[in-house]
């Protein structure tokens, strides 16, 4: 920042540090000056001029102590006011920035504090100034100064912390968004090998079906072949599940959106999953009215898989003599949140990192399908699902959908 001297000079002349206050000739009685300060207190000096020029200053303190004296009084009341004036005060130029000003005060003669200063320009006599005020305003703007600077460094803190959370929240989306690209990567090679295996198999296995249809209907099947060829039929049937949902998770098909009434649709849904004997279903529903944005189909095969990975985990848990209870809550929380509980026997800490993989499954009838469809599902219409489980005590679904705005706001 630079500032003429004339910009200085006006920022403290101007703020009524130095008054123009009429000058003292040196033939002015003692008397009349003492008489002059009595009325005004606010000539705390007069400086004596002559020619312009100041020869010395009067100050207020002075004057009313010394010359209150009765003896001063009668002996200086007639005699010129260069008797009682100080002869070397501190004169200043009125060109000097006020730091400088203030430096001098400090460092000139103690008095100075008292009596003040004669301010002049080029030598000429311009007004006196009090150097109380002055310092007083001195130590006012270093104070501001302080505080706009503690306020600047504040900002700086909070902008540097905002910075940083950014930076983090940044490097967090990029990993996620790599992670997410590596995934998709790999899928569609999945989904491609998936496509041309599917094919390659499905094609000897319906042969083996044909096989096994002829022979069903040719005499030639004994009764002691029934079984085995009982058997063979389970097991085409359920590798052509199994390749049925391999193609369904590799495929990414579009999302066929409509909007429904979240728990009356998961209450439908809920009626049409046959449960077996032994397990019971309890529906705690919290969200009536709240509104959807789903595919139908889609968002049904996700339940359908976390009820069934629900009873499959207490059918098959010896502890629980293959029964227990499901309970299916809701509730809105800023999103949809669907709650499924079960009695089962939990998902140990080794597992439950791992069942959202392909293919992992704990199960000797599992493809270990279900649940990375089940997220597939879910994160396409923008939710989220979480699984909470320890050994002995259950395991807890927890599934967050987005809202679709009520009908209200809709409309
Ligand atoms: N409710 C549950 N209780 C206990 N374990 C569970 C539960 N849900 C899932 N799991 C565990 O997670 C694994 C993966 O589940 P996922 O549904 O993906 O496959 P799966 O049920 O084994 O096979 P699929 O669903 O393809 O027939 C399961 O094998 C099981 O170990
Ligand atoms: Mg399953």
């Amino acid at each position: 920042m630079s500032q003429s001297d004339g910009d200085r000079e006006d920022r403290w002349l101007t703020a009524s540090l130095a008054r123009p206050l009429a000058p003292l000739s040196p033939d002015t009685p003692c008397g009349r000056v003492y008489e002059m300060m009595a009325q005004d207190e606010s000539l705390f000096a007069l400086a004596v001029v002559v020619d312009g020029a100041p020869i010395g200053l009067v100050d207020h303190l002075s004057m009313m102590s010394d010359f209150a004296r009765q003896y001063w009084r009668e002996i200086y009341a007639r005699r010129p006011i260069t008797h009682l004036m100080d002869g070397a005060p501190l004169t200043l130029e009125a060109a000097f920035p006020i730091e400088v000003i203030s430096l001098q005060i400090t460092l000139f003669k103690r008095r100075t504090l008292n009596s003040g200063f004669v301010v002049v320009r080029e030598g000429r006599y311009v007004g006196v100034g009090s150097s109380l005020d002055l310092l007083k305003l001195v130590a006012e703007r270093a104070c501001d100064r302080a505080q706009s600077l503690e306020m600047a460094q504040q900002e700086i803190r909070a902008l540097n912390e905002g910075l940083e959370h950014r930076i983090e929240q940044r490097t967090a989306e990029l990993r996620a968004a790599q992670e997410e690209l590596v995934r998709k990567e790999r899928f569609s090679a999945i989904g491609q090998l998936t496509a041309t295996v599917a094919h390659e198999l499905r094609n000897p296995l319906s042969s083996i079906r044909n096989s096994v249809f002829t022979m069903r209907e040719g005499s030639a099947v004994s009764s002691a072949l029934e079984r085995p060829i009982a058997r063979i039929e389970r097991s085409i049937a359920r590798c052509d599940r199994i390749i049925g949902d391999l193609l369904d998770f590799t495929r990414l098909r579009e999302r066929q959106a409509e909007i429904v009434t979240a728990d009356d649709w998961l209450g439908e849904v809920l009626d049409e999953q046959p449960l077996p004997p032994g397990v019971s279903l309890v529906r705690r529903f919290g969200a009536a009215g709240y509104r959807l944005n789903l595919d139908r189909e889609r968002m049904r095969q996700v339940i359908v898989n976390l009820i069934e990975n629900a009873v499959q985990a207490m059918v098959n848990d010896a502890a629980a003599a293959g029964g227990g209870t499901i309970v299916v809550g809701t509730r809105v929380a800023a999103a949809y949140e669907m709650v499924i509980d079960d009695t089962g026997p939990g998902i140990s800490p080794q597992v439950l990192p791992k069942v959202f993989e392909p293919l992992f499954t704990t199960k000797s009838f599992g493809t270990g399908l279900g649940l990375p469809t089940v997220k597939q599902i879910i994160e396409q219409h923008a939710g989220t699902i979480a699984i909470e489980s320890e050994l002995g005590r259950g395991t807890r679904v927890i599934v967050r959908l987005p809202l679709a705005p009520s009908r209200e706001a809709a409309a």
